[in-house]
């Protein structure tokens, strides 16, 4: 542990985010439009997607430079077969405290007990409306409101021992009006609301700096019908800044990055379905470790690939955005690294 390498603004390695599926069965405008993402869109192959054994490396090795904390995300996570397999061999590695998944909840009902028993220690569920004509129109046409309120439900009876949370990107005239909704909803059931400033992740939403809310905005409101009080970060660089009701119902989030962007705090390293090693959300390019992997790499080897990679990284893009925006050309797409 003497030896954890520190990138070039200071900054551990601590999370890494494994993308596990470049599919999802949703086609959110924000994240895969449909103009982008249809029928003649060319998906990896099965074989160029990581495998188990894989997965399972790189996620020891990167343990042995500092990780503690691993997120599954996709596109669909749940899209992939066997994913609880998956679970179960992450759970034993050595160094591993946090083990999350982030989901769009269709399939949740379906495989929320598995993945707890999987040893899976918390769920985050994205949820943007409770209005069930604007969530049919957010997941692009395909998903159906009650589906993910049975996955939230699900997730909550299988009781995984770090909780459920809630993540809602928020834009302006579009879901903006049913923030409180949500918020009155999940208030007093231990589930966590967080509010997520609408990002200018990828190349294909056509974000625009006048469709966020932000966090402060948000706040406001609902501070004005259900008193607020700030708290502290769970750990340091944690991205969402925390809220407690004052009546003792729970607490919100506030993911911040447009207004209050939080690199500095950044130690998220993030894995592409297809093996690829990014050290920001919005990075143009990443390191291929699939090769490494198929050309029969020894672990050193790979150990000081991933090294290199964070020693040398310096990625503050959010703190950039002015300067950057509009100038960054082909970011890496959300469904492919998984946010
Ligand atoms: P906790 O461990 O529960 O605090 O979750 P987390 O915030 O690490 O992960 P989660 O996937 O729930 O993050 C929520 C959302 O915040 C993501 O979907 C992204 O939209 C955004 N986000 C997460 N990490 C970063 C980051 O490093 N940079 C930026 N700009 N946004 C991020
Ligand atoms: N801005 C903010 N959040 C986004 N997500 C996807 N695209 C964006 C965006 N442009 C969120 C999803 C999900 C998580 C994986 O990232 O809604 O909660
Ligand atoms: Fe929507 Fe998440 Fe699927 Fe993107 S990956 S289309 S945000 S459900
Ligand atoms: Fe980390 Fe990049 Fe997000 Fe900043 S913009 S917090 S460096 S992932």
């Amino acid at each position: 542990s003497t030896a954890w390498p520190l990138d070039r603004h200071g900054r551990p390695m601590h999370d890494l985010r494994i993308s596990v599926m470049d599919r999802c069965n949703f086609r959110c405008p924000y994240c895969m439009p449909e103009s982008t993402y249809g029928e003649h869109f060319t998906f990896l192959r099965n074989d160029e997607r990581l495998n188990f054994d894989e997965i399972e490396r790189l996620c020891r090795l990167a343990a042995t430079l500092g990780v503690s904390k691993l997120r599954l995300t996709g596109g669909e996570p749940l899209l992939r077969p066997q994913l609880a397999e998956l679970v179960t061999r992450l759970r034993r590695l050595d160094g591993i405290t946090d083990l999350a998944m982030t989901t769009n909840g269709v399939l949740l009902a379906r495989h929320a007990r598995e993945l707890r028993e999987a040893g899976l220690d918390r769920i985050t569920v994205s949820l943007d409306t409770l209005d069930p004509a604007l969530f049919h129109r957010m997941s692009g046409g395909r998903g159906a409101l009650d589906d993910v309120m049975a996955g939230i439900e699900a997730a909550r009876e299988a009781g995984f021992p770090h909780g459920v949370k809630l993540n809602t990107v928020v834009q302006r005239d579009v879901n903006e009006h049913t923030v409180t909704d949500l918020v009155e909803r999940f208030r007093g059931t231990g589930i966590v609301v967080r509010f997520i400033e609408y990002m200018d992740v990828g190349n294909h939403n056509a974000w625009r700096a006048d469709d966020v809310v932000p966090s402060q905005v948000l706040i406001e409101r609902i501070h004005a019908r259900w008193p607020l009080q700030a708290i502290p970060p769970k750990y340091p660089g944690e991205v969402a800044t925390r809220y407690r009701f004052v009546d003792g119902a729970g607490e919100i989030g506030m993911i911040s990055s447009i207004s209050q962007p939080f690199c500095g705090g950044c130690s998220r390293a993030r894995l592409s379905s297809e093996g690829r090693l990014y050290t920001c959300l919005f990075a143009t390019g990443g390191t291929d470790l699939r090769g490494l992997l198929r050309d029969g790499a020894s672990d050193e080897t790979i150990v000081d690939c991933l090294r290199e990679v964070w020693l040398r990284r310096s990625d503050r893009y959010s703190e950039e955005r002015a300067e950057r925006h509009g100038r960054r050309k082909h970011k890496i797409e959300m469904h492919y690294i998984g946010g």
